[in-house]
């Protein structure tokens, strides 16, 4: 049994990652609970880095926002899964946004252990994700969290591109194996 909440970092509500999403949230068992945030629908503004989440003792931001649901729902998940599309070769700022934000004292009383990370891109470069891929495996080295897998989709550029293809069923079986 696990509480899994999604990151769904696109802007485009019925676009490529999100359809990554859907298929990965299919292939869960029924043990888990899950919550897929939509990170662009919400407001979530940069970090300041004026550490006041590190001054008080509720480890509180200076920014009152969006980011509180996430903070609440964050110390109520096990298993975190990150979905972006590939803008400039990085994660979207939507969901920069919000990582950014867990640079906050906080996080060390979350349960997370595992993360997953899904990802798509227009490009069928060979190294089109890397430095996405070492953003995730550092954070999974320095917060001590089990690697799910990743689901890493190239060639995907107009909303709807990744219909039939072979990676569905790749988050699907991913996602049945947590
Ligand atoms: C601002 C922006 C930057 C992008 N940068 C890249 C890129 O660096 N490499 C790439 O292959 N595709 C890039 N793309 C294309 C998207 O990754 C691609 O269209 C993807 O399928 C979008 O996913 P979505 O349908 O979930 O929004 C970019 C798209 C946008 C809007």
């Amino acid at each position: 049994m696990g509480r899994v909440t999604v990151l769904m970092g696109s802007p485009r509500p019925n676009g490529n990652t999100a359809k990554l999403v859907e298929a990965f949230v299919g292939g869960l068992g029924p043990q888990h609970s899950v919550e897929v945030v939509n990170v662009a629908k919400l407001g979530i503004q940069p970090c300041r880095g004026c550490n006041f989440c590190f001054k008080n003792s509720e480890h509180r931001c200076s920014q009152h926002d969006d980011m509180e649901q996430v903070y609440a729902l964050l110390s109520k998940t096990d298993v975190l899964v990150v979905a972006t599309p590939v803008y400039f070769y990085s994660i979207s700022a939507q969901l920069k946004a919000l990582v950014d934000r867990l640079h906050n004292p906080l996080r060390d009383s979350f349960p997370i252990f595992k993360m997953a990370l899904l990802a798509v891109g227009a490009a069928t470069l060979p190294n089109l994700f890397d430095s996405i891929l070492c953003q995730y495996h550092l954070c999974l080295e320095f917060f001590h969290l089990d690697d799910c897998g990743t689901v890493l989709v190239r060639g995907v550029k107009e909303a709807g591109d990744i219909e039939g293809n072979l990676a569905l069923v790749e988050a699907k079986n991913l996602a049945s194996k947590i």
